[in-house]
């Protein structure tokens, strides 16, 4: 655990250009995002555990797998991590999701948490945090705060992009929590945005600004 993972899948790398380009408007912006985020749920739950099951096939009695152990809980970080959530499941159709709700202060930069609305049974499911961006690491390291006072035991952290500085600060608070990342960046400007980045992952994906 503790663990950073980018994936250099090429179709991941080619689409995530298209997401950093400043041109790519809005649709097309939130078709990318959902199309990187399915194909991350894709390597992140490459590790899940299986168990061998008995299946009768139109000819006769297979031996088969099916997943075994915690069942999986997807938690968006708002509002971002919202444009993440359909991708992953499509592929983990039966997770269930829970949503915090933070917003980054634009003066402090620290998150602000407004909203928290979870699954009962957090503590019993892997949990997969979702939020396109990892900057300073303020919201996702309150957000897996938040799920640990109430009890997770097992979390996992998606991003698309993150800054090292992101990156060191869960290593550092959460070291328990694997990360997986589409890409790393070089650092933070001085409005702790990405650099290169790809700009403010809420106004793209909704429009907004
Ligand atoms: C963005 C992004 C992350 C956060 C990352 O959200 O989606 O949640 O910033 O920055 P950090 O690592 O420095 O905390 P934002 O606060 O812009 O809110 P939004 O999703 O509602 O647009
Ligand atoms: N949040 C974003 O949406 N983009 C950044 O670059 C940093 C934080």
């Amino acid at each position: 655990m503790g663990n950073v993972f980018v994936f250099d899948h090429p179709l991941i790398q080619h689409k995530l250009t298209y997401i950093r380009d400043k041109n790519t408007g809005t649709k097309e912006f939130r078709e990318l995002v959902d199309e990187v985020a399915m194909l991350m749920a894709f390597e992140i739950t490459r590790d899940l555990p299986l168990q061998e099951v008995e299946v009768e096939t139109p000819v006769t009695i297979a031996k088969s797998k099916t997943l075994a152990g915690k069942k999986i809980g997807l938690v968006p970080i708002l509002r971002a991590g919202i444009g993440m959530v359909d991708g992953v499941r499509k592929l983990i159709p039966a997770a269930k999701v829970g949503h915090v709700g933070l917003y980054r202060d634009p003066e402090t930069l620290k998150p602000v948490e407004y909203y928290i609305k979870l699954p009962s049974d957090i503590n019993e499911r892997e949990l997969i945090v979702i939020d396109p961006m990892l900057a300073t690491g303020g919201s996702a390291n309150d957000a897996i705060h938040s799920l640990k006072k109430r009890g997770a035991k097992n979390i996992r952290l998606m991003c698309i992009i993150a800054a090292p500085e992101g990156v060191e600060v869960i290593k550092r608070d959460h070291p328990d929590v694997d990360i997986y990342l589409a890409a790393m960046d070089e650092k933070l400007d001085d409005h702790g945005y990405i650099v290169p980045g790809l700009g403010d992952a809420g106004d793209r994906l909704f429009g907004t600004k």
